[in-house]
């Protein structure tokens, strides 16, 4: 492709490309002076701190700091490349993409693709007529109907059958004039030991077609009627067929993904099409390989939620645990369908019915909840050893949740569960990398901290001011507060010296400040020059006592907490002293 014709293409989409309505396409804007305001896509927040300036081009989050022009936006909110974006752009507008200039070898590949594309077409209206047209698909039919299997689904689905022969396929492609190397490499046939022509790779098998998701058969799935091993048989990876990049099943199901906001994700394709045959459109199935972040992707471009539905076995639940990380790091929101009494949906459907396969879906646990359920379900939670077995199973996916009030709802959840201190589970969770947090959560509790730090320095400063005047107040604030622990050591000087030139007789005046070190000078300036915000002095006072007293408490109390972790992971039976000690603290605290 020539240089400028790709530069008058991007800004040609730029100069049509409007931001704002771009950002309204996702997000609710409203319009504040020149500026437009609404919740940030990027992170998760209840007042607006996302912005767009349309007359700039850009849009930037005071939150999370994410910010760019309008392509920059669309990559990120659609999960793809900033090139993608400005096609995706492109698209929208009606811009055609500039024709490419391809090299002799691209142009080759592509036609390679193709032709194999037309192979794979054939093939597939080969065994889908050999299934229904021919003898020799009877043992097909014979199959599918025993498995339940609609004529309707074997339509829709195109489902087929290879004839127990070694080149029926091979022998009629060849006649019709398709090249031995595109039966090659579309791995339909294979060449024989003796080199004395091909043999049919699918022999003996049902046939599921496997299509990517623009609906153009890529690959086949097949197999056996009986007993016999290999139980399935695939397409070997070719130029078309890669296993980490499809989704059996997605052509038919995006537009129900889209619609219902989740795709249901299934191990095998029987399951898929059982699956879609009750009425549940919104189902792909993965290959018989793990699901990987390209699958992930692949399902975010339609809808925001995964929900797993692997087999009820050890192998299908091991599946669910290892899929989630996968699809956490590319930002999706995971569910699980539990199947009752270990089976696979499709057998499942074939006991139960449809619907009440349907209610399994209703019922799909976020996937915090599912793993607490089988945490708890695995661990014998009851012994030492167990509570930190079952503590340390849970971390990974505490430190997934995004939103720190969801975190702090399952933080209780398991303390509960687990008969535990709330400050145990949430010092654990501090323990564990805290680099694994999403860096979301980051920004919005660094400045809770700050707001807090704000206040707890106000309240100090309020009660330095009324101690520096009347001397008999620092009595007072010794029968609350213990001043060697005041968090803030700026402000802890200031006391503890005012304390110190009381016992020592001293009065109260400039002179008492000389020891003082510089910041805790500015500290006492600003505390004695400070406006109180109109409250009535002794309210505020008592406000401000009450804030610097709880502070202490809960100082404590992570000390307690972090104290009881640590034997609790040492195995010392000396953690229930410290939970003991964290209850009180917990019942003082409710009083203040
Ligand atoms: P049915 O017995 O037909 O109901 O199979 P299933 O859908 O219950 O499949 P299973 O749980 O045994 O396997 C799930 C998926 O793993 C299948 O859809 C295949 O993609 C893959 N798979 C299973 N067995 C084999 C095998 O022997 N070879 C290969 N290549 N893949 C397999
Ligand atoms: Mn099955």
């Amino acid at each position: 492709m020539r240089n400028e014709e790709m530069d008058d293409f991007v800004e040609r989409v730029n100069a049509q490309t409007d931001i704002l309505s771009v950002v309204q396409g996702y997000v609710p804007m409203k319009r504040k002076g020149n500026r437009y305001w609404g919740c940030c896509p990027f992170h998760q927040e209840n007042t607006p701190s996302f912005s767009v300036v349309p007359d700039k081009g850009f849009f930037y989050c005071f939150g999370c700091h994410a910010g760019g022009n309008a392509f920059k936006f669309l990559s990120m909110i659609e999960n793809v490349s900033y090139f993608e974006a400005i096609k995706l752009q492109a698209e929208k507008l009606g811009i055609p993409l500039p024709e490419r200039h391809k090299s002799p070898q691209e142009l080759a590949r592509e036609q390679e693709r193709k032709d194999l594309r037309k192979v794979n077409e054939l093939a597939r209206d080969f065994f889908h007529n050999c299934l229904t047209m021919t003898r020799l698909g009877e043992p097909g039919l014979a199959y599918f109907k025993k498995r339940g299997i609609r004529p309707e689904t074997i339509e829709e689905f195109q489902l087929g059958f290879a004839p127990l022969a070694w080149d029926k396929l091979s022998t009629a492609f060849l006649k019709r004039g398709i090249k031995q190397e595109f039966l090659l490499a579309s791995g339909l046939a294979a060449e024989r030991r003796n080199g004395n022509g091909l043999y049919d790779r699918f022999r003996g098998r049902v046939i599921i077609p496997i299509a990517d998701e623009r609906g153009r058969v890529v690959g086949f799935g097949g197999r056996v009627l009986d007993d016999s091993t290999p139980k399935y048989l695939n397409t070997p990876e070719t130029v078309l067929f890669n296993k980490r990049r499809i989704l059996f099943g997605l052509d038919r199901a995006h537009r129900a993904i889209q619609r219902e906001g989740y795709a249901i994700v299934v191990e095998g394709y029987m399951d898929a099409i059982s699956v879609f045959d009750a009425g549940v459109e919104n189902v792909v199935a993965s290959l018989g390989t793990a699901f990987t972040p390209e699958h992930s992707k692949l399902l975010l471009r339609y809808a925001p939620v995964i929900c797993f539905c692997y087999d009820s076995d050890e192998a299908g639940q091991n599946a669910t645990i290892r899929a989630l990380s996968i699809v956490r790091d590319t930002g999706a929101e995971v569910r699980v369908i539990v199947v009752p009494d270990g089976k696979d949906p499709d057998e499942y459907i074939r006991k139960h019915g449809a619907e009440a396969f349907r209610a399994l879906v209703q019922k799909a646990m976020p996937l915090v909840d599912y793993r607490l359920h089988y945490v708890l379900s695995h661990t014998r939670y009851d012994t030492l050893a167990g509570k930190v077995q079952a503590l340390q199973a849970m971390m990974p996916v505490l430190a997934g949740i995004r939103k720190p009030t969801e975190r702090s709802e399952y933080e209780k959840k398991l303390a509960q569960a687990l008969m535990l201190d709330e400050g145990v589970v949430q010092a654990e969770l501090a323990r564990y990398r805290p680099e694994v947090l999403p860096k979301e959560t980051k920004a919005p509790v660094r400045q809770a901290v700050v707001q807090q730090d704000d206040a707890l320095r106000r309240a100090g400063r309020i009660v330095i001011r009324m101690a520096w005047q009347d001397p008999a107040v620092l009595a007072h604030v010794e029968t609350i507060l213990t001043l060697e622990k005041l968090a803030d050591p700026v402000q802890r000087e200031i006391l503890l010296l005012l304390k110190q030139g009381l016992s020592e007789g001293r009065p109260v005046d400039e002179a008492m400040t000389a020891g003082l070190s510089d910041e805790a000078s500015a500290e006492l300036s600003r505390a004695l020059v400070e406006n109180l915000g109109g409250r009535e002095e002794t309210q505020a006072y008592e406000d401000s006592l009450k804030v610097l007293k709880k502070a202490e408490l809960n100082a404590l109390y992570m000390e307690h907490s972090r104290r009881a972790n640590e034997y609790l992971q040492a195995g010392n039976k000396a953690y229930l002293d410290e939970l003991n000690e964290v209850n009180k603290i917990k019942h003082e605290m409710d009083e203040w």
